[in-house]
């Protein structure tokens, strides 16, 4: 006796392209602008003492694995942010990730101040510009930016 093939595959397969459908057309909306306002990184988000300060601060409790020049060892490399993870969307994603599980050895430990002058040091490494104003400190603020490409020069 011939069995039918089963279905139900197929129709779980469906049902996650549909799924991810709509998340596409979220996201698609979000960018359209019915989401919150975004500023493009690129056009300058951090100042200058900022990521002075943040440059001392990564020394002192990142550096040892993420490398001097950030380009990794134990932990991977910060140049260029990782673009599956982070390009393209809000800069609170990568606050908040260095926020609640960095140090690796010691996650949280620091103030938001200086989490956000190490994220105004990691961009300025990426090749972003600066710009008039410090980042802000808070997770709400900074959904507000949009982490783009920085400028080709
Ligand atoms: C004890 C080692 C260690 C220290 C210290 C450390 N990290 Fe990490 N970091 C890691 C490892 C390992 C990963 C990858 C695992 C993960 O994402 O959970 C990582 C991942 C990251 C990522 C995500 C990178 C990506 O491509 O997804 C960022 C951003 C980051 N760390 C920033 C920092 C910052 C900022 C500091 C200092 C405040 C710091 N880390 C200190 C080990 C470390």
């Amino acid at each position: 006796m011939v069995r039918p093939r089963s279905v139900p595959g197929r129709s779980f397969a469906a049902f996650v392209a549909a799924a991810a459908l709509g998340l596409m057309l979220q996201v698609a909306s979000e960018a359209d602008g019915d989401g919150p306002a975004t500023r493009p990184v690129s056009g300058g988000v951090y100042s200058d003492g900022q990521a002075e300060s943040g440059r001392e601060a990564f020394a002192l409790h990142c550096a040892h694995c993420h490398g001097s020049d950030l380009r990794g060892g134990f932990g991977p490399s910060l140049v260029p942010l990782d673009p599956w993870a982070f390009g393209g969307g809000p800069l609170s994603r990568v606050f908040d990730l260095m926020r609640t599980e960095m140090p690796f050895d010691a996650p949280g430990s620091l103030d938001d101040e200086v989490y956000a002058s190490i994220l105004a040091y990691v961009l300025l490494e990426n090749g972003f510009p600066s710009g008039a104003d410090p980042l802000p400190a808070s997770t709400d603020a900074l959904a507000a930016f949009e982490l783009d490409d920085p400028p080709a020069d």
